[in-house]
């Protein structure tokens, strides 16, 4: 059977971790399946796997240096952009990412990075604490923003006998994940000529010039699934409230906001020609029914009653007005989770909502993770497992758009 990796040509970038050994089998799978293979590697690189292994299986020189030391022949790292369809970087380590993304040239592989023309993937192999560092994954964050599709480590035993996650994907789910991404650059992009709009993140609604009520969402929900539909061809923007700026993937649209009702007033600004709608923001209930002119002095004020006005309900709202769009809505639910999601489906006149429980672990607020159902108003219904959030929302979108069919 033929391959859609036949004649393609990949970059394969091999950075200094121990993960290095599977490359070579990554490499005879990618080689075997019709790919022709040019070989990078870091000089950590090759404390681990020996160039001649890697040139033997590509059938191309390996290139680790700027220059070949005895003839001065100098390797063009503008050319191998020129060439590539795809380059892949297994093992990334936490070194290499962090050189990725903040543009630190100082081997081959990165120059070559940062001269690629082509999409790039990553499949990060490190400890368990390296992995979950902050600074890792600032800069994890930061290769997601700049388009680079990271196929995410799994978890198990580790080179240092610990056990978590950071071992780098096995080779065949790397090739499936590049295959996936061969197959879905030459099939027609589902929504082009689509326009979504996503709202994103808490609202703040405020108590004084100091204070206001809000929530933990991060917004990663959101910006995630903005990710998605641009990746799918749409239109893409994210009514944002007030979340990081380095969320937002390039080619996406984002219009911020902070209260609720500066929220629905963006949203009713973009919806004449919207023609999907996500609601993933957690927009704040109430709002105080004054927001005082100056900071509340405590001194002056032993107790204090805060009258709160309901908010509008963005989603009801524009659902009132759907049309021939598809509107999709979030719940967060702590207890009788399809009860209170089917409720809201009919309620807002949602097509689908996804359902996560506050109850499951890794599935809540400011973190990485989520697990979802996504209810349809049609009575369906498709559980997923605890994935990444990049994951979610591309099982999410999936279901929108096999019912956009
Ligand atoms: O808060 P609730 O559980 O009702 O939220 C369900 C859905 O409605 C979510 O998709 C949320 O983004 C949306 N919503 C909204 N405006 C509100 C409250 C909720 O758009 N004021």
């Amino acid at each position: 059977m033929s391959s859609c990796l036949s004649g393609k040509h990949i970059v394969l970038g091999i950075s200094g971790g121990i993960a290095a050994y599977k490359s070579v089998y990554l490499l005879r799978l990618l080689v075997k399946a019709g790919a022709e293979v040019q070989v990078v590697i870091t000089p950590n690189g090759k404390e681990f796997i020996t160039p001649v292994t890697l040139s033997s299986l590509s059938g191309n020189p390996v290139i680790s240096e700027f220059f070949t030391a005895n003839t001065g022949e100098w390797h063009s790292h503008v050319d191998i952009g020129q060439w590539a369809d795809l380059m892949v970087i297994a093992p990334a380590t936490a070194s290499t990412i962090a050189k990725m993304a903040n543009g630190v040239a100082d081997n081959m592989l990165i120059t070559t990075y940062l001269s690629a023309k082509e999409h790039v993937m990553v499949a990060p192999a490190m400890d368990l604490d390296m992995w979950a560092h902050p600074a890792t994954q600032r800069n994890i964050a930061t290769l997601r923003a700049d388009g680079v599709d990271i196929i995410e480590p799994g978890s198990g035993e580790l080179a240092s006998h610990l056990c978590g996650k950071g071992r780098m994907e096995e080779p065949e789910k790397i090739v499936e994940a590049i295959e996936e991404y061969f197959r879905s650059e030459e099939a027609p992009l589902p929504l082009a000529g689509k326009k979504v709009m996503i709202t994103a993140g808490p609202t703040y609604e405020a108590i004084d010039p100091v204070r206001f009520i809000g929530n933990h969402s991060s917004g990663k929900m959101g910006f995630a699934l903005a990710r998605e539909c641009r990746r799918l061809g749409a239109d893409t923007v994210v009514v944002a409230g007030p979340v990081n700026k380095s969320l937002t993937p390039e080619g996406v649209r984002r219009v911020d906001v902070v209260t609720a009702r500066e929220m629905l007033a963006a949203c009713e600004a973009e919806f004449e020609d919207t023609d999907i709608c996500i609601f993933a923001a957690a927009v704040a209930d109430y709002a105080p029914a004054e927001c005082a002119e100056r900071k509340i002095k405590r001194e002056n004020v032993e107790e204090m009653d805060l009258r709160l006005v309901r908010n509008p309900d963005i989603a009801a709202t524009l659902g009132k007005r759907k049309g021939e769009r598809t509107m999709i809505g979030f719940a967060l639910e702590s207890d009788h989770g399809q009860e209170n999601a089917c409720r809201k489906l009919k309620a807002k006149n949602f097509d689908w909502i996804v359902l996560n429980s506050l109850s499951d672990e890794g599935a809540c607020f400011n973190t990485d993770t989520n697990k979802v159902t996504v209810f349809g108003a049609d009575s369906s219904s498709v559980s997923f497992p605890l994935e990444s959030k990049d994951k979610v929302a591309k099982d999410i979108m999936n279901v929108i758009v096999a019912g956009l069919l």
